[in-house]
C-alpha cells in the first residue's frame, strides 16, 4: 500500500552534461522520503489499521494534485538519542493541492516517524503551511496521527505548539480548519484541533485526550479505557468535541471532501453554489400536517428539514451531542445555508446548556463564512432545574442572544410550533435583527406553556375553587386559544407572514435570493465579551 515515487526518466542532455548523477541522486532522496519510517513502521501502521500520512493525502486529495514541501527539512535536535533521528521532512507531511478542484492546504502527521511526535521542525512545516493558507485565502486540513509534544526537544516542541495555537487562532474566521483525527492526540496537542472549525474522528482507531487513563487513575482513582475516556463516539456524543464520526479513514477523508464542499476557501467568498437539481416549487404535503395540534406530541423535525432543503443535501453536524438541538448545512436552491433547529422528539426541544453551546458556535462559524442561516424554533424554552443553573446555563444559554445578535449574514425563522419565553426572543426573532420571520398555522408564541401559565396568574382562584383541576382546565384552555395561533403575533409585526407549510420551501428560497447580497455591519470594536 505504500505510495511508489515514480521515477522519471533521464534525458539525454543531463547524461552528457553530466548531470544525471545529480538528478539521480535527487530521485533516491525522493524515494526515501516516501519511504517515512521504513516498511516495519509502515506494517505496524497497516496492522492497526490506519493509513500512512501520504496514503492519506493521496486518498483526500485529487488524483496526482499534491504538491510537498518542506520534504527536506531535518531536525537538528541531538539529546536522547536524537542525533541518530534524521529523517528527512521529519514526523509530518506538508504541501498544497486540490479537492474537487477547489485549493487547499494540508498538513499530515507521520507516526512512523517518532510517533508522528510534534518537533520544532514539524512545528516550522505546519506553521509554515498555515501561513501559506492564510496569505493565499484557502482552507487547512490536518490530518492528525501523532504520540503529542517531542519529548526529547523539551521546550523547542512545547514551543512549537504555542506558534501552532497561535496561527489557529489567527486563522479562525479567515480560512476554515479542518482536524481529522486519526490515530492518537494527546496532552497539549488537542488543543490545536479543538482551535479548528470541525472535528473529525474514527471509530477505533482514535482518540482524543489530554490526560490518558494512566494519569486519569493515579490522579482521580477512575478506571477507564482509552476508547470510553477520549474516543470517537465519547467526543461525538458526550464531550461534545467531535463534530463528525466515522467507521474508518476512508470514510473521513470522503466526509472532509463532502464538508469542504459546502464552504467558501475564504472568510471574503461566498460559499459554493452549485446547479440546482432540486424542483424549486417543490411542495411536501407532509409538511401540512406534520405538526401534530397537540402541543404535547413530538413529530421529527428531521423530516421537516428533509422536506424542505434540496434533496438528500442537509449534512448534519454533531449528530449525536445535544440532540434536543440540530445544526448542519444544506442547501436551497442550490445556495449553501445553515440550517438551525429544535427537535421536539428530544426533551421536547428545550434549551439546555449543550445544546446553546452546540447552536451558537455554529451560528459564529456560518456567520464568519458568509453562510445564511435558517433556523426553525420549537422549543418550550430554556432547561428548568439546579443541575443546568449551577452547570451556568444562564451564560452558556446567553451564548445564543449573543451568536444571533452579533451574526450580519442573512437570516430567516421559521416557527413550526412553539416558541415560549426565552426560547422565542433568542432563536432568530425579529428583535435580534432577523431579516424575515414566517409563521406556520400552529406556531405558538407564549411566555410560557398554558399550564404552567395558569398555575401562576390564577393561583388564588385555582386555591379556593370548588373543582381545581376543571377550572385549571378551563383557564387553561382560554390561553391557549389565545396564544396557541399565531395571529396576534402578527398583528404585533412579529411574524412577517403566516405560511401554509407545504409553500415553505419556495418561499424560503424567495428570501434567500432576496438576501443574497445583504450587507450588514456592526459598530467598530475590537471585539465583544462574549459570554462563555
Ligand atoms: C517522542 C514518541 C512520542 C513522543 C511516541 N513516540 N510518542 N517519541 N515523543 N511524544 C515514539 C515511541 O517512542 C516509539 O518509538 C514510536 O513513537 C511509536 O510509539 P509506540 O509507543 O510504539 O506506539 P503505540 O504503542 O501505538 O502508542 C502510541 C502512544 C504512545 C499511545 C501515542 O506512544 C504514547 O503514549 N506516547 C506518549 C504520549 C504522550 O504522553 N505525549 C506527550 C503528551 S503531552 P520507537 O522508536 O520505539 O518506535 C503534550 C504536551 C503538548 O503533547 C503541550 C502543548 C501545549
Amino acid at each position: 500500500m505504500t505510495e511508489q515515487v515514480k521515477v522519471a526518466e533521464i534525458p539525454a542532455a543531463a547524461a552528457v552534461n553530466g548531470h544525471a548523477a545529480l538528478i539521480t541522486e535527487l530521485q533516491e532522496y525522493r524515494q526515501r522520503i516516501a519511504q517515512g519510517g521504513g516498511p516495519e513502521r509502515v506494517k505496524a501502521q497497516h496492522d492497526k489499521g490506519k493509513l500512512t500520512a501520504r496514503e492519506r493525502i493521496a486518498r483526500l486529495l485529487d488524483e496526482g494534485a499534491f504538491r510537498e514541501i518542506g520534504a527536506y527539512r531535518v531536525q537538528r535536535h541531538t539529546d536522547f538519542g536524537l542525533d541518530k533521528e534524521n529523517q528527512p521532512g521529519d514526523a509530518v507531511v506538508t504541501g498544497f493541492g486540490k479537492i474537487d478542484g477547489r485549493r487547499v492546504c494540508i498538513f499530515s502527521q507521520d507516526f512512523t516517524i517518532l510517533g508522528g511526535s510534534y518537533s520544532e521542525a514539524v512545528g516550522q512545516k505546519v506553521t509554515q503551511i498555515m501561513d501559506l493558507a492564510m496569505a493565499a485565502g484557502v482552507p487547512v486540513i490536518g490530518l492528525n496521527d501523532s504520540g503529542g509534544a517531542r519529548i526529547q526537544e523539551g521546550v523547542y516542541s512545547l514551543g512549537a505548539y504555542g506558534e501552532l495555537f497561535w496561527r489557529n487562532t489567527q486563522a479562525s474566521g479567515v480560512v476554515p480548519q479542518i482536524s481529522v483525527i486519526l490515530g492518537p492526540c494527546a496532552g497539549g496537542a488537542v488543543y490545536s484541533p479543538a482551535l479548528t472549525d470541525f472535528i473529525i474522528m474514527t471509530k477505533g482507531t482514535s482518540q482524543m485526550f489530554i490526560t490518558g487513563p494512566d494519569v486519569v487513575k493515579a490522579v482521580t482513582g477512575e478506571e477507564v479505557d482509552v476508547e470510553t475516556l477520549g474516543g470517537a463516539m465519547a467526543h461525538a456524543a458526550v464531550s461534545g468535541v467531535a463534530h463528525f464520526v466515522t467507521d474508518d479513514e476512508d470514510q473521513a477523508l470522503a466526509l472532509t471532501r463532502k464538508l469542504l464542499s459546502y464552504l467558501p476557501l475564504n472568510s471574503l467568498e461566498p460559499p459554493p453554489a452549485i446547479e440546482p437539481s432540486d424542483d424549486p416549487w417543490r411542495m411536501e404535503t407532509l409538511l401540512d400536517t406534520i405538526v401534530p395540534t397537540n402541543p404535547n406530541e413530538a413529530y421529527d423535525m428531521q423530516a421537516v428539514i428533509n422536506a424542505i432543503f434540496d434533496l438528500d443535501s442537509f449534512l448534519e453536524v454533531q449528530e449525536y451531542f445535544a440532540q434536543n438541538a440540530i445544526v448542519g448545512f444544506a442547501r436551497l436552491h442550490g445556495q449553501v445555508v445553515g440550517v438551525v433547529a429544535q427537535q421536539p422528539m428530544v426533551l421536547a426541544g428545550v434549551i439546555d446548556i449543550d445544546a446553546s453551546d452546540k447552536i451558537a458556535r455554529f451560528i459564529r462559524f456560518c456567520d464568519a463564512f458568509n453562510i445564511p442561516i435558517i433556523t426553525f424554533v420549537d422549543s418550550p424554552g430554556y432547561m428548568p432545574g439546579v443541575h443546568q443553573e449551577h452547570g451556568g446555563i444562564i451564560r452558556h444559554g446567553a451564548k445564543i442572544v449573543y451568536a444571533y445578535s452579533e451574526a450580519t449574514v442573512p437570516k430567516i425563522t421559521v416557527i413550526p410550533r412553539k416558541a415560549y419565553g426565552g426560547a422565542y426572543v433568542v432563536m432568530g426573532s425579529k428583535y435580534i435583527r432577523t431579516d424575515l420571520v414566517f409563521a406556520w398555522p400552529t406556531t405558538e408564541i407564549a411566555v410560557m406553556g398554558a399550564e404552567g401559565a395558569t398555575n401562576i396568574l390564577y393561583r388564588r382562584q385555582l386555591k379556593e375553587a370548588a373543582d381545581p383541576g376543571a377550572l385549571r382546565a378551563q383557564l387553561a384552555k382560554e390561553y391557549r386559544d389565545r396564544f396557541s395561533k399565531p395571529y396576534a403575533a402578527a398583528a404585533a409585526g412579529a411574524i412577517d407572514d403566516i405560511l401554509i407549510p407545504s409553500e415553505t420551501r419556495p418561499r424560503l428560497i424567495a428570501a434567500l435570493e432576496l438576501l443574497r447580497d445583504k450587507r450588514a455591519s456592526s459598530l467598530p470594536k475590537k471585539h465583544g465579551t462574549m459570554p462563555l
